[in-house]
This record gives C-alpha cells, structure tokens and sequence, in this order.
C-alpha cells in the first residue's frame, strides 16, 4: 500500500523514526524512544516472548494475572476448559469455573480499601454545554454505588435478574451498571425509554444506605447483555461474564494504553456501546485510572472541543473512532494546533479500518508526530482488543492493526477452510478462546454457534476480512459481507474507500456493489465532500483516475453520488446494507432501528445516480 508523501516529508521533528521496508519504501514508524523507556513492554522482542508464553501457557499466564484481584474462593478446578468444533459438540468456554469474585467489588472497593485510592478522581465529567462539569473520587464512586444497589435490592432485584438502563453520558450510567454488577443482576444499555415500568433517579436515591455487602458470583455467571449495534441483521444479545471479562479489560487497558498511575484517560465512545463497557467503564476502574466522561459532541460548541477538553484535564491517553478523525479533518489544521495538547502521549482508533489519510492527520496533527497510534481491532464479542500495536514496542503501519494481543491467536483462512501461512488474504478467525470472548447469544444458544462456529469447525470466526503482509502485519479489509466481487475480483471496501479519502475533496466514502448486467456486480460509491469542495464532473473523474491509479482499472466505480451525510449506527459505523439498498431504490429497508440520523436516508434516496457515469 502506497503512503502519501507527507511520510517522508515529516522531518526530523519527527521523534518516529520511518524504517525502509523491503522495496526500499518508508513503511512503518518505530515507537518514540521516551514512551518505550517507561512502557510495560518495551520492545518488540519482548512482546514476542509475552505473546508466545501467553498463547503456549494460557493457563498459566491468566492465572498470573488472576491473582492481582480479590477472589472470595479461588478457581478450584481447571483454569480454562472450553470446546471450539462444533463437530464435537457443544460450544463452551469456561475461564476459572467456581472461582468467586464480584467484578464491583474489584474495581471499587479493592481500589479504594487495598490500594488507597479514595480520593483518587475516578471520572472528570464534562458535560455538553462547556462549564457544566463535575468530578467524582473512587470513594465517593463506592459510596453512590453501594446507595444505588440497595435502591435495586429495594425494588426486589435479585441476582440473574436483568435490569435495561436509559441514560445518558452521565456518571449516574455508570453508577446504574456497577449496582447492577455489585448485586449480580446483568446490566443492558438500551435506547428508549419504557413508560410505566421506568423509574426517576432521584427519587430513588434519597432514602438510600451507603453500604452494602456485594453479591458473590460465580466467575462464569453472566455481567451484561449488549445487543451488536446491526450493521447488517437483526441484533443479537451479546453476553459476557464476570470473570474472563475483568481480566481481560483490565489486561488490554494497561498494556494497549501503556496506563501508568498518573494518566488521565480519555475513550469517547458512548457507554451503550462495547467500547464504552470495556474502556470507559471496566478497563479503566479495575486499573485505578482517571478517566474523561464526555456527555457532549465534538463539534460543539465548536470543532476544537476535543482539544480544549484535552488541555483542560491534561489528558495523556485519548481514545477515539475513525469516524470522529475523518469528521474533524474536514476542517483543517487549526482547530487542533490552536491547542497545545502537549500532554498527550498515546493515540487511539476502534470501530472500522482507519484508512492512511486519516492515520497520518491523527499522526501528524492531533499527535504532533509524537504519540504512537494503537489501532485496536475488537468486536462486541470478543470484550476487548484483539490486534493490536502496544504503544512502546510495535512499529506501526498506517492502517494496519498489525499483531494480537496477548492470548490471541489469529489465523486466515481460505473458503475451504485451510489456513493460510506468510502473505494471505482471506477470512480472520481465532485459534483458542481468550478470557474475554462472549459465552453465548442471550436466550440463542445455537445461533451462537452458527454465526461464529460453523463455517469452519474448531475457530471463533470473527466475519471480518484481512490481509497479512510480508512483515506479518494484519490488516483488516472488512466485513466478509460487504465485499465487492467486479468481474470476479474481489476487492474489500476499506480498499476502495481509502484510495477515494486520499483526494483532498473527500472527507467520507462508502462503498458498495450494485448490481451490473457484465461485470455481476460494480461499485457504487457514495462521497461526503469537505468543507468549501463542490461535487462536479471533473471531480466524478479525478476520483475515478485516482482509484484506477491506486487499485486498478477493475476497481474503477460505475456511479459517484454527492452524499452530504452517511447512515451510520450510533458508534459511527457506516451501514452498508442500506446503502446498497438505496443504490438500487430498494426501499424496504428492514430494521433500521439502529440509523443515528435517518434523515440521511431520504436525502441519499432522491439524490440516487439514475445512470452511468
Ligand atoms: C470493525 C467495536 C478495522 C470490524 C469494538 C469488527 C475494525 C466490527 C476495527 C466490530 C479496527 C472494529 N480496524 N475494523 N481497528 N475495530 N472494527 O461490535 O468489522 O461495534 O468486526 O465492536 O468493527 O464492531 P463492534
């Protein structure tokens, strides 16, 4: 993949060092010698050894990591026993079966009691309107939490019983999951309010004691309950237990962010998704960590909030969406220099491949060339990062999540299901069951099965696409479903979209197939323009050159539309399926319950291209 010039123009206020690849080519950008100095893991090679321990030994490895937590009864039998071919039976996975902890009682109480940590801010809460702020200690975390679980208790919530949550980005949610979590009833972050059953807050709290004793739960009894945010079919009701998922949450939080007593962490994402679970949430509260909790946009009340909130709390670790990066970018430079950001020290992306152009912006600007990027790779249901670089030891790749974490064992496999050595293309799956992985579909057993098992007996299948390069870097190419097969080639989407977003009209692309008389299937492209670009012609063929420059002349789109807005999920994830809908005036358009802005939808529909370009 070809980089855009800037790589070799960075100077040598660079503290990233570029590396010549095979080809002679500037390719990967080393971790900055200050942030390996003090890193957990401070090489490569010791990441190499960690890694291959910790997929050789599991056992062993978790169990060492286990034992930083309180356990009321320690794991009494086998440490992991799990079955992952279908052909043999019964999908299970069980990490520390008849363990006993509770997970609130960890990341609360243990912090606050063992490590003293009480009067160690736990969240900086800034709200939406800039100047509505507070803050909260880890003490006084416990103490509203422990009030919240006997309000629970109150009501007759039992242990197993689940408890929906509707609120916004407020410290209250998370107080709300860790009642939940403290009592052993599962917690599910959901969207809409439900008249007659829904109770006030407030209401509740004023009579409430401070203590309370938690429940001691099994470490495979269930946590939480999060339906995937439907890109493409209905949800399905993720679960997640108690003790695989606190080791694994907290393990990923302190290696990926290299976390250190005195971060100030910042994730963005919203608590209802995955990503506010693990890494606003669990991941930070099981470290002692102060983290940011955001209620607001970025763009408001202006497009420099980010990085005035970044400044006001001196954030170290800042953690974000590709999609927030491309939204910012369309505006330029200033917004983010006018800022000094000089305490940041490590970048983060989830949600969808980060396509080059934005990494090098994130890179170069947000970064001032001096964070390293952990481009983390994760779904709903493996509960944590997956592929990943740790910030003082793995050189980076523009766009490539490069290697797994710690007890991941990836492979790519062909359509016949044979694994693929070296340089491959083809589906990413999972060898061996890692703490974190989800134990089944609420109330569906067996379409857990199905959707993850049964295309290729013995692996976890992650429906992703991915590339592995020479140097053994992943690179994730997409949804398998959102593929593009022209003529019989077939090219991913992230492919396609990121050689569109390195015109400097294009701040947003979506790719999707339609249906072609010759070729099966050609590509439709929907383009968000930046600000001050108009959408002509001349740009329709300046978009389809460069794409026939950077890919090659299958790849060239037969349709080009003007998209000022894109349907994307909550979590900022672009929903293809409706857009291939749209491309071909299908409007029956199934659940669409999950579109964050459906006026998009009719705006794309009568600005459809009627024929060919
Ligand atoms: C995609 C989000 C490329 C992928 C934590 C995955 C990514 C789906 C990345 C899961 C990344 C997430 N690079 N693709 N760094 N991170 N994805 O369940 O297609 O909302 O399967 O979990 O997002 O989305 P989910």
């Amino acid at each position: 993949m070809g980089l855009p010039e800037e790589r070799g123009r960075s100077g040598s206020g660079s503290r990233a060092q570029e590396e010549a690849g095979a080809g002679g080519q500037a390719r990967s950008w080393s971790p900055p010698p200050e942030v390996s100095r003090s890193a957990h893991v401070p090489s490569l090679q010791r990441y190499r050894e960690l890694h291959r321990r910790s997929v050789e030994e599991p056992r062993e490895f978790w169990g060492d990591i286990a034992k930083e937590f309180y356990w009321k009864t320690p794991c009494p039998g086998p440490f992991l026993r799990y079955n992952f071919d279908v052909t043999k039976g019964k999908i299970f996975i069980e990490w520390m079966k008849g363990a006993i902890t509770n997970i609130c009682y960890n990341v609360l109480d243990r912090n606050v009691h063992e490590k003293k940590l009480g009067d160690k801010v736990a969240f900086y809460w800034e709200g939406n309107e800039p100047g509505e702020t507070t803050q909260i200690t880890y003490h006084e975390l416990l103490v509203q939490v422990c009030q919240f679980s006997n309000v629970l208790r109150k009501q007759g919530i039992q242990k197993g019983d689940r408890v929906a949550i509707y609120m916004p980005m407020i410290p209250e949610l998370v107080v709300a999951m860790l009642a939940c979590a403290r009592i052993g009833a599962l917690h599910s972050i959901v969207i809409s309010w439900n008249q007659g059953i829904d109770l006030w807050w407030h209401e509740l709290m004023q009579e409430a004691g401070d203590e309370c004793e938690p429940e001691w739960c099994d470490a495979e009894d269930p946590l939480f309950i999060l339906y995937t945010s439907g890109s493409t079919g209905k949800p399905k009701g993720v679960v997640h237990t108690v003790g695989g998922y606190m080791l694994y949450v907290a393990t990923t939080f302190k290696y990926v962010f290299d976390f250190h007593a005195a971060d100030v962490f910042w994730c963005t994402a919203d608590i209802g998704w995955i990503t506010g679970h693990s890494y606003v949430t669990y991941g930070p509260l099981a470290n002692g960590a102060t983290s940011v909790l955001f209620e607001g946009i970025p763009t408001y009340p202006d497009v420099s909030r980010l990085w005035s909130i970044v400044d006001k709390y001196k954030v170290t670790k800042f953690y974000t969406a590709p999609t927030a990066i491309r939204l910012l970018m369309k505006f330029g430079d200033e917004p983010v220099t006018k800022h000094s950001r000089a305490t940041l020290q490590v970048l983060g992306t989830v949600g969808e491949p980060i396509n080059p152009e934005a990494w090098l912006w994130y890179h170069r600007v947000v970064g001032a060339q001096r964070c390293p990027i952990v481009d983390t790779f994760w779904q709903t249901e493996t509960g944590g990062h997956m592929l990943t670089p740790l910030p003082g030891a793995t050189p980076m790749k523009p766009g490539s999540a490069t290697f797994p974490f710690f007890g991941v064992a990836p492979a790519i496999l062909n359509e016949s299901g044979e694994e693929l050595e070296g340089e491959a293309e083809g589906y990413l799956v999972f060898k061996q069951p890692w703490p974190g992985i989800m134990r089944t579909v609420y109330g569906n057993h067996e379409r857990f099965e199905t959707t993850y098992f049964k295309k290729f007996p013995g692996y976890y299948v992650t429906g992703d696409g991915c590339r592995r390069d020479q140097d053994g870097y992943y690179w994730i190419t997409g949804r398998i479903d959102d593929m593009l097969n022209v003529s019989g080639h077939l090219l991913s989407t992230a492919e396609v979209e990121s050689a569109l977003v390195e015109h400097e009209a294009v701040a947003e692309a979506a790719v999707v197939g339609h249906p072609h008389p010759v070729k099966g299937e050609c590509l439709y492209c929907f383009v968000t323009l930046c600000d001050g670009h108009n959408f002509s012609p001349k740009l329709t063929e300046e978009l389809k050159k460069q794409i026939r420059e950077k890919i090659g002349p299958i790849a060239t789109p037969d349709y080009i539309q003007n998209a000022p807005g894109l349907p994307k999920t909550r979590s900022g994830k672009i929903m293809r399926r409706v857009l291939r809908k749209i491309a071909q005036n299908d409007h029956d358009l199934g659940d669409t319950s999950t579109v964050a802005d459906p006026s998009v939808i009719s705006h794309l529909f009568s600005h459809r291209c009627l024929t060919i370009q």
